[in-house]
C-alpha cells in the first residue's frame, strides 16, 4: 500500500515530532524548526534540558523511550505529526561500552519509529545516520554507495537503520530520508561520540585553558559545524521527493587533522594548551572511519552546500561558547 505524501516545502508549517531532542543535535534542531514556523514537539527518555532556551508553551515535551513501541504508537496516534525526525540513539563511544543497550535503542528504536509512522501515516521520517556506517579500506573521499562494513555496534545499527528505512520506502511508500552526518561541532556538550575530541577542544580550551585530546595529532575525519548539519536535515526534508535519487546521502563540510583544529583553537583562545594522548579504543574507531566524504549526490539532488569551514566555524563558535559559559 502506498501512502499519500503531503508536500513539505519551506513555506508549509508542519507538525513535527523530534525523538532524542534533548541531545546535542536535537536542541539546535528544535530551535531551527521553530524559527521556520513549524509546530514542534520534543521527546526524549530524559527530561527537558534546563538550558534549552525555548519557552515551554512553544515546545510541548513528551517523555518517550523509543524502545517502547506501545508508548510510541500512543504518542503518534495522539499527536498526529506530519514529520518525525528520529535522533534518539546511543553514540559510538558509549555504544562500545554497552553494545546490548546500543542494539536495543538504535536498532529497536528505528524499527519502532518506522512501524509507528507507517501505521499512523506520518508523511515523512528523517533519520540521522553517520560516517560510522563505513569501515576501513574505502576510497578517499568515500563515495555514497560503497560496501558498508562498520567496526562498531553503533555503525552496525546505523547501517540497519538506513536499510530498514529503504525497505519501508520501497515496501510501504514511507517517505524516509537520511543524512550521514560527519562529526558535529557545536556549543552544546557532545553526548558520547568518538568525534567528541573536536568540540571538546573548543569548550575545554575556553573553560579550563587546556585539553588533552584522546586521539593522535594526525587523526583526520569528516567534521561539520552544527548550523550546517541542522540546515542539511531541514533542506533534505524540504526537497521535492521526485528530485531525490536515493534515501540516504553523504554530506560533507571539512576534514582537518586534529592538529589543525588545535592550531585554530589556539589562535582564537590565546594561551590555551592543547595536547594529545591517544586512547587505543577510541583511536581504533577513528582510524576505521573515512578521512573525507564525497557528497556529490546531495549537491546534485537537493543543492547541498556547506557554509562553514574550520576558520569560519572557529570565528562563530568561540564567542558562542564564551557567552554560554558566562551565562551558566
Ligand atoms: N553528534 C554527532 O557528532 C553525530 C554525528 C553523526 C550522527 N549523529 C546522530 O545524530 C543523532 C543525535 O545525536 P546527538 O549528538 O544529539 O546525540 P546525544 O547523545 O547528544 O543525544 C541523543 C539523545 O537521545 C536520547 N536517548 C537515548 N536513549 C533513548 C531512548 N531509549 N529513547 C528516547 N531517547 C533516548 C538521549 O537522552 C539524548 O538526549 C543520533 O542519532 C546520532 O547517531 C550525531
Amino acid at each position: 500500500m502506498m501512502l499519500a505524501v503531503a508536500s513539505v516545502g519551506p513555506s508549509n508549517s508542519m507538525k513535527i515530532l523530534v525523538t532524542g531532542s534533548g541531545g546535542q543535535v536535537g536542541q539546535d534542531l528544535i530551535r531551527g524548526l521553530l524559527e521556520r514556523g513549524h509546530e514542534v514537539h520534543g521527546s526524549d527518555v530524559a527530561s527537558r534540558p534546563s538550558a534549552l532556551g525555548v519557552d515551554a508553551s512553544r515546545l510541548p515535551w513528551h517523555h518517550l523511550d523509543v524502545t517502547d513501541l506501545t508508548g510510541l504508537r500512543k504518542l503518534i496516534a495522539r499527536e498526529r505529526p506530519d514529520i518525525v525526525y528520529h535522533l534518539a540513539a546511543i553514540l559510538s563511544a558509549r555504544g562500545e561500552e554497552n553494545p546490548g543497550l546500543t542494539y536495543r535503542v538504535n536498532q529497536g528504536g528505528v524499527y519502532n519509529v518506522l512501524e509507528a509512522c507507517r501505521e499512523h501515516r506520518v508523511s515523512q521520517v528523517l533519520f540521522a545516520s553517520t560516517i560510522a556506517v563505513f569501515g576501513p579500506g574505502l576510497p578517499d573521499p568515500v563515495p555514497n554507495d560503497v560496501p558498508l562494513q562498520p567496526t562498531t555496534m553503533y555503525g552496525v545499527t546505523k547501517v540497519g537503520g538506513e536499510l530498514l528505512g529503504e525497505y519501508y520506502n520501497k515496501r510501504y511508500g514511507l517517505d524516509f530520508r537520511a543524512v550521514r552526518f560527519p562529526g558535529l561541532i557545536s556549543a552544546t556538550l557532545p553526548g558520547g561520540g568518538t568525534s567528541d575530541y573536536a568540540p571538546l577542544m573548543y569548550v575545554e580550551a575556553i573553560r579550563k585553558g587546556a585539553y588533552e585530546a584522546f586521539c593522535r595529532a594526525d587523526t583526520r575525519i569528516p567534521l561539520m559545524y552544527m548550523p550546517d548539519g541542522i540546515r542539511a536535515l531541514i533542506e533534505l526534508s524540504e526537497a521535492p521527493r521526485e528530485q531525490l535519487t536515493r534515501t540516504t546521502y553523504n554530506i560533507a563540510a571539512f576534514s582537518p587533522t586534529a592538529e589543525a583544529i588545535a592550531a585554530a583553537v589556539a589562535r582564537a583562545v590565546p594561551g590555551a594548551e592543547l595536547t594529545f594522548n591517544s586512547d587505543p579504543t577510541r583511536q581504533a574507531i577513528l582510524d576505521s572511519w573515512p578521512n573525507a566524504l564525497d557528497d556529490a549526490h546531495a549537491r546534485a539532488d537537493w543543492g547541498w552546500s556547506p557554509e562553514f569551514d574550520l576558520e569560519r566555524m572557529t570565528a562563530d563558535l568561540v564567542p558562542k561558547i564564551r557567552a554560554l559559559l558566562n551565562a551558566s
